[in-house]
């Protein structure tokens, strides 16, 4: 059983470019949670990789790296802000290099067990927390109290990516390009042996090829509102699990 003012993990698992981390901003503040990017932690160890020379091949030094970098976010920060290295590593890790080459680095499977303890970490120390990431309700978290799969078509997907690359970056990209990228990305990632994008077991699945980011956040609001209304109903019954 779970009430929406004790301890409260929510999850939102799905694949790239579907909005995971803006709706999971969203999502926090309207339930006056913290939030986890846990994209950014495997962008940032990307990003020392970058600076340091070192090759995804060689998994050891790799993880050495991290571990020595102290990676850990601020949370006086609206979002919490990556560090690593005693600097802010917020504006780095969207840049191009690191995008184009962070799928590579975490395929790393030592890296992954290092980056998945932090991240249990900071579910220990933020026990009011919305994680997202692929791999957040199916392997993090899959005692979560809530989990979503959130996804919207591949064209959709490059829409949204390719007005951000604007509006962010200054860059034009061609979103029929874009989408060529997301799909084959899709289909790297559905068989990836460790952290695979998949829908976690129990998870509400969310399709937002149709509707706004504040839609998408009602939704997932109102999933969780009713969820702990009926946990702690007379009858208590949860039956958990649906599309959204
Ligand atoms: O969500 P994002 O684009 O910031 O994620 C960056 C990369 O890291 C992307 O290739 C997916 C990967 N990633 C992962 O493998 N596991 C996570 N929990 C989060 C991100």
């Amino acid at each position: 059983m779970f009430r929406l003012d004790q301890d409260l993990t929510l999850t939102i698992d799905g694949p790239a470019a579907s909005g995971k981390s803006a709706t999971a901003k969203l999502l926090a503040r309207e339930l006056g949670l913290s939030v986890l990017n846990t994209g950014a932690m495997y962008r940032c160890a990307t990003a020392l990789a970058i600076e340091h020379n070192c090759d995804v091949e060689h998994e050891k030094r790799l993880v050495e790296l991290v571990r020595a970098a102290r990676m850990h976010f601020d949370w006086k920060k609206d979002p919490p802000e990556i560090i690593a290295e005693g600097r802010s590593f917020m504006q780095r890790i969207t840049d191009r290099d690191v995008s184009a080459l962070v799928s590579r680095y975490s395929d790393c499977v030592p890296l992954r067990q290092l980056l998945v303890g932090m991240q249990r970490d900071v579910r220990d120390a933020h026990p009011r927390l919305v994680s997202e990431g692929r791999d957040q309700g199916s392997v993090v978290f899959p005692d979560a109290d809530v989990k979503f799969y959130l996804h919207a078509t591949p064209m959709k997907r490059a829409e949204r990516r390719r007005d951000q690359l604007l509006l962010e970056k200054g860059l034009d990209i061609n979103a029929q390009q874009l989408a060529e990228e997301i799909a084959q990305r899709d289909e790297r990632d559905r068989k990836k042996p460790y952290g695979a994008l998949t829908k976690p077991e129990g998870a509400f699945v969310v399709d937002s090829t149709e509707l706004s980011l504040a839609q998408v956040v009602d939704m997932m609001k109102m999933v969780v509102v009713s969820k702990a209304r009926r946990a702690s109903g007379p009858a208590g019954s949860e039956d958990g699990h649906g599309t959204a």
